[in-house]
């Protein structure tokens, strides 16, 4: 019998990030992701992702000089940075990057890259021109200033930041298993991620929270909320930001991104909570068997919105951070893995049996 979600199969000997779905723990390099988020800023968290399991430590990381080397390839990139899926646009500028053969100094190349091109992309995209990297900033601030084109308030840097560490890895995501696979094969740190922005675009995966507040925006008021969701189910369309492969209880980073954004004063919060508490309501209802709870997109969208990014925006941002995780599985697959090459069931028709004469 053919698994074709892979469920439940380990790919890996991590030491990267484990996720228990049924209590709903995500621990990142032997930290719970609340203590993660409540003490590390993002160069403190990728660098404990990066060497998590390895024989050295690797120090925070110093993203700066990246990102002023990123910045003189934005002209170069070109094309890239006028299409109008963020995701394509990162996918093609990151693929500019040129492979060392050094798998860490591309990793901090990557990392550091990332937020250059995510920002001139959105900047270009509003008919502004794109702003360059300022070394004296953390990530989270340079990206938040880059893309939004004005010094940012310190608790939306608070927040972005706390967003950057939370999603920086989760296990073995489909995205993450894409650049593990490509790892696997002996190829370049470059391509793995490439791979692996390819894998985060669907909706499914790292594409949902743009559509969570679409769908807030539709939903418009709390009291809207049960007959809106309604509706949605009737028409057999899926609530965004509800359900996850592996969690049968509230995605634990859904706690702390509310706890990151209500310093913010958002106007969303509220309808957000609200839609919240009807969906998982109604969800409960009609599959009682299957547990459908609220995922990272929810509040991401809350969050991204509140700090003054673009919905556009939202799913590029995720890679902003989760590519640090990516690198860290293509340099865990190097030291323990091997080639990644499943088995297929073949249903398709036989050759016909030749008949001697
Ligand atoms: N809204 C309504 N129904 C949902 C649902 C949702 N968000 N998520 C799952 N279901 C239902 C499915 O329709 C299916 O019902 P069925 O058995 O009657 O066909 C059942 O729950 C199981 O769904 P399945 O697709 O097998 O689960 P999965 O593990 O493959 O899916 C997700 C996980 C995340 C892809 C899924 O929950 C989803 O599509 N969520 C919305 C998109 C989203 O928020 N993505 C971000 C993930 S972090």
């Amino acid at each position: 019998m053919t698994n074709s979600g892979l469920e439940g199969i380990s790919v890996a000997d991590t030491a990267i990030s484990d996720v228990d779905g049924e209590r709903g723990r995500l621990v990142i390099a032997g930290l719970d992701v609340e203590q993660l988020a409540q003490t590390s800023t993002f160069e403190q968290a990728a660098a404990r992702v990066l060497g998590a399991g390895a024989a050295t430590t690797v120090p925070p990381l110093d993203l700066a000089r990246g990102r002023l080397a990123a910045w003189e390839l934005v002209p170069r990139v070109g094309d890239a940075l006028d299409q109008p899926d963020g995701m394509d646009a990162l996918r093609t500028a990151l693929a500019h990057l040129r492979p060392t053969g050094h798998d860490l100094d591309d990793a901090l190349a990557a990392i550091a890259a990332a937020p250059v091109f995510v920002a001139a992309w959105g900047r270009r995209r509003a008919g502004q021109p794109a702003i360059a990297p300022d070394p004296a900033l953390g990530h989270a601030a340079d990206y938040l200033r880059m893309s939004t084109g004005g010094a940012a308030e310190p608790a939306a840097v608070r927040a972005l930041e706390g967003y950057l560490v939370t999603v920086v890895d989760h296990a073995m995501s489909a995205s993450t298993f894409t650049a593990r696979v490509i790892a696997s094969t002996a190829s370049d740190l470059i391509s793995a991620l490439v791979g692996a922005v390819g894998a985060l675009k669907g909706p499914l995966h790292g594409g949902a929270p743009g559509p969570v507040l679409d769908m807030l925006d539709a939903i418009g008021e709390p009291a809207r909320a049960e007959a809106w969701l309604v509706g949605e189910l009737a028409a057999n369309r899926r609530i965004m930001g509800m359900g996850h492969r592996v969690y049968r209880v509230r995605d634990p980073r859904a706690a702390v991104l509310e706890l990151c954004v209500r310093p913010l004063s958002s106007p969303r919060l509220a309808l957000a909570r609200a839609v919240e508490a009807a969906a998982t309501k109604i969800l409960a209802e009609r599959k009682p068997d299957r547990p459908l709870a609220a995922n990272v997109e929810f509040y991401t969208a809350v969050l991204l919105d509140a700090v003054g990014l673009p919905r556009e925006q939202f799913a590029p941002t995720f890679a902003v951070s989760r590519i640090a995780g990516w690198s860290a599985h293509v340099l865990e697959q190097r030291r323990t893995g091997r080639l990644i090459r499943p088995a297929s069931r073949y249903v398709g028709a036989l050759p016909a049996v030749a008949t001697g004469g």
